[in-house]
């Protein structure tokens, strides 16, 4: 409307108009066309009232939708409260069967001091894509590995098709590479909660991130992929570790940065680990020899479990854990990792198209559909520079929104920023309460997974909300640690061998 009073005094302004009248006209029939596809979910207003509602107030209006999804600094030092305690309950032998936050050691005891050498292998399962790696450690460390995906039928097949599947694509690397011959040092990251009985003897406790294959919950995971390689009986191998991708991504980086002391994941799942003091831990039923700590790997994705965040969980929070496959557990990994994020964004949307704020109340086909708006879409809306709205643009138009207004791009992007934001702050409340207990001078996190990696300000929230709720004194740093699942894997093996070799000479 403003071009058209604007332009109508002049030759040039008419032909403006002409322009302007033909343009109205393609955007009137493309969004009859689209109209077709989309579903009308505003309970009062009609698409031809949307109009009425200014953008600031719907802008607005939308803001004080999102707002459970702001957390108060009290509310985050609350977070850090109860972690605080779910971790001693974790620790404590008479708590620990009840606590929801287990708190497993995991029997690495030394961190790498920069000169571990030799030629491993490593095995790297936690998400939709299964790894094999061979490392060379050195002065350098080179890697060679490939990528195979775990089908969606072996992700909830019974456990047998499962390490199956992984010896087969084990067999075929070797093959490959024409290493039948040696016998390489192996570790096994494998990225799920597990009681450690020794460096390589770790029972599932329960699958998370989407994987559910039966008979292997309650069982060793070392001894299960050794029966797998033994039914093939093509290769042999000579597994030396196996490890939680926390623990690695904290070996990965401590190679070379010695302050190092928690390994963090914000990916597809998210937890952490740190280095905690043998005194600490009630739990330890290991040897009391020197060094007197162990790594811990905390399994935090489960606080929340017995109902202590309910005070910070919102509607939606509830929707994708009742339509998870593991409902009532991993509460806070559901608030803050890559595998719920998109989900809870797509929620949120698809309540203020409902609500008439967005849209014109009108939801695609595709928006309506469980899973539709991937996570990778947060960090893509978000890398665009503030106003403007290219990355949005291609997104919504995926999603079947072909004539967004960049009022409504803007608000899209509002509530993805919610959503991050909220994820970076509960994650920042967690490192804050581990850097707490160490109480170290200055102590650096290694942190790696995809929502880290790829959200443009997830690494900087994380920043400004850690120094928030950090005790005086503290100084820290987050780093990316660099494939900590294949490098990390290796140095716990190395680790591993150098410990057995001192204290064979120590005997
Ligand atoms: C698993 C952890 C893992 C984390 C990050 C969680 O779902 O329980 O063992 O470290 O995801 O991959």
């Amino acid at each position: 409307m403003e071009i058209v009073a604007a332009a109508d005094s002049d030759e040039r302004g008419l032909s403006l108009l002409k322009v302007v009248n033909v343009l109205q006209r393609v955007v009137v029939f493309v969004h009859s066309f689209t109209l077709e596809k989309l579903h009308k979910l505003g309970p009062s207003t009609s698409s031809a009232e949307m109009p009425t509602m200014r953008e600031e107030d719907i802008a607005a209006k939308i803001k004080e939708i999102c707002q459970e999804l702001v957390l108060s600094q009290e509310a985050l030092h609350e977070v850090c409260a109860c972690l605080q305690e779910e971790l001693n309950r974790g620790l404590a032998k008479e708590s620990n069967p009840e606590a929801t936050i287990k708190c497993f050691p995991t029997y690495v005891r030394e961190l790498p001091n920069g000169k571990e050498k030799g030629r491993f292998l490593a095995l790297d399962l936690g998400g939709t894509n299964f790894r094999v790696l061979l490392i060379e450690l050195g002065d350098r460390c080179t890697m060679d590995s490939r990528i195979y995906a775990v089908p969606q039928p072996i992700m909830v097949g019974p456990g047998d098709g499962l390490f199956d599947h992984i010896a087969e694509c084990l067999a075929s690397f070797i093959k490959e590479r024409d290493m039948g011959h040696e016998l390489l040092p192996l570790g096994f990251t494998f990225s799920f909660p597990c009681k450690q009985e020794g460096l390589t003897k770790a029972r599932l406790a329960r699958w998370t991130k989407g994987f559910k294959c039966e008979g292997v919950e309650g069982r060793d995971v070392v001894d299960l992929l050794k029966q797998a390689i033994a039914r093939r009986g093509d290769v042999k191998i000579k597994i030396c570790a196996v490890l939680n991708d926390t623990t690695g991504t904290l070996m990965s980086c401590a190679w070379k940065n010695h302050n190092c002391r928690i390994g963090l994941i914000v990916g597809t799942g998210t937890n952490a680990c740190y280095m905690e003091k043998l005194e600490k831990v009630e739990l330890w039923d290991g040897d009391m020899e020197d060094p007197l700590q162990v790594v811990i790997n905390t399994e935090w994705g489960a606080f929340g479990d017995n109902g202590c965040l309910d005070f910070v969980r919102t509607e939606y929070d509830n929707i994708i854990d009742r339509e998870s496959i593991n409902p009532g557990r991993q509460l806070y990994e559901k608030m803050i990792s890559g595998m719920y994020m998109g989900e809870i964004a797509r929620q949120v949307l698809v309540r203020l198209v409902s609500e008439g704020l967005l849209f014109g109340g009108y939801a695609s086909d595709i928006l309506l559909e469980k899973g539709s708006f991937f996570t990778k879409y947060i960090s893509e809306i978000e890398s665009d520079k503030v106003g403007d709205y290219n990355n949005c643009r291609i997104i919504l138009e995926e999603l079947g929104f072909n004539d967004a207004t960049d009022a409504e791009c803007a608000n899209v992007r509002y509530v993805c920023e919610c959503v991050s934001r909220r994820a970076a702050h509960l994650a920042a409340a967690g490192v804050a309460v581990l850097l707490n207990r160490i109480r170290e001078e200055s102590v650096t996190v290694a942190v790696d997974g995809s929502v880290y990696r790829f959200h443009p300000h997830f690494h900087n929230l994380m920043v400004e909300q850690i120094s928030q709720l950090l005790e005086p004194g503290i100084k820290f740093d987050l780093m990316l640690s660099e494939d900590g699942s294949g490098r990390g894997a290796a140095l716990v093996a190395a680790v591993a061998s150098r410990s057995a070799s001192m204290s064979a000479h120590a005997r």
